[in-house]
């Protein structure tokens, strides 16, 4: 029994004392001890690939920051990687595949059929994780939605416009399709593998959603989307689709219990898109670069917005590198004293 259930009663609809917080990429980035890990581990992917040092620097922002939530410390290329795809993760410059795909021979060389076995590395480290947190809190999986995984496997890097993959939608949609399949199906095995190791959420990151119109977002995102969800009913599921507030409506006739919410879309709005379903976010992460008071008014009146009720309070994007723990603190203290009048 988890001692702090806050996020899990909060996803489902159950009632909570109060509002519980976590951070996106609260594991990594802004942690001094993160970085003093990752040195001795020798690099970011041999972090992630050990069990013992990717529970270490999942439990360190519960320790230090106090989080109503772990998320496990992983990556979401992991997945292009166990299809046959390896990347490189270069200092400053983000990741890098050297096989991208952009043709039938390129598709027909992806394997679905040792997915688990090859991501082994994070469901022993989802169990190391949960026997070190104790039911401390809830323990997060997570996964990329198929269209931002097909965005790096066709580009091979992070991009701006991610053109190339928009291009094979118009050029070559029967393809897109094909492989959108091959990841969801990827993707739907991985998180079952996650949940049964301990997962006690699972989050789907969409993050080049907003690169998409709502057109597209519903032929090429919202099936997959969908088939994930129906596939993966036994934990609470959360769709973050960044920068596509024109999906939330569509996202809220999933079976999913939480959608996401980036700081583009006003809470209000978002609640008359998806009334039936828990928000998370939506704190804009810059605001972290304003004083200590700026830091608890912008809370408490992204608080009061979203309600008592249904809300996950998170930032609308991961916490950025340069950005100072204290002041992160101090956003998830304001939202755990506040008190809803
Ligand atoms: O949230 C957490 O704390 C758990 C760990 C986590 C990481 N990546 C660790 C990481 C999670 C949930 C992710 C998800 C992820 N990875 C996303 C979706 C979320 C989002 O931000 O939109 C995306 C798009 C990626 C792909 C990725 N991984 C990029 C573009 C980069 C390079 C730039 C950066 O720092 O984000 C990574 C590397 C990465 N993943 C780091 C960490 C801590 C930095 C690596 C380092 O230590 O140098």
């Amino acid at each position: 029994m988890l001692k702090n259930d806050l996020l899990i009663r909060a996803a489902k609809g159950q009632h909570v004392e109060r509002t519980p917080v976590w951070v996106m990429r609260q594991a990594g980035r802004v942690l001094p001890e993160y970085r003093a890990t990752r040195a001795r581990a020798g690099s970011f992917i041999k972090l992630v690939k050990t069990p013992e040092l990717a529970c270490e620097v999942t439990l360190q922002p519960v320790d230090i920051l106090g989080v109503d939530a772990a998320i496990i410390f992983s990556d979401i290329l992991v997945i292009p990687e166990a299809l046959g795809l390896p990347y490189t993760m270069d200092e400053g410059r983000g990741p890098h595949f050297e096989k991208t795909i952009r043709s039938e021979t390129d598709l027909n060389s992806l394997s679905v059929d040792r997915v688990v076995d090859h991501l082994n590395y994070v469901t022993d480290a989802i169990r190391l994780t949960k026997e070190e947190l104790n039911d401390r809190v809830p323990l997060i999986g997570f996964a990329g939605a198929p269209w931002t995984i097909f965005c790096y496997m066709v580009e091979g890097k992070g991009s701006k416009e991610f053109s190339l993959a928009r291009r094979m939608l118009k050029e070559q949609p029967e393809m897109a399709h094909r492989l959108l399949s091959v990841i969801t199906d990827a993707t739907i095995v991985y998180l079952q593998a996650q949940i049964e190791a301990g997962a006690n959420l699972v989050q789907v990151f969409d993050s080049w959603a907003g690169v998409l119109s709502r057109e597209l977002y519903q032929t090429f995102c919202i099936p997959y989307l969908k088939k994930i969800t129906e596939s993966v009913n036994t934990v609470p599921v959360t769709l973050f689709s960044k920068g596509a507030w024109f999906s939330i409506e569509d996202l809220a006739s999933l079976p999913c219990d939480t959608i996401g919410l980036d700081w583009q879309v006003h809470p209000t709005l978002a609640r008359e898109w998806a009334p039936n379903k828990t928000l998370q976010g939506n704190l804009d992460p810059a605001v972290l670069y304003g004083s200590y008071d700026e830091i608890r008014h912008s809370t408490q009146e992204m608080l009061k917005a979203f309600g008592a009720q249904r809300h996950i309070a998170n930032l609308g994007h991961g916490v950025y590198p340069d950005m100072d723990p204290g002041k992160l603190k101090c956003f998830i203290e304001t939202v755990q004293e506040y008190q809803y009048k």
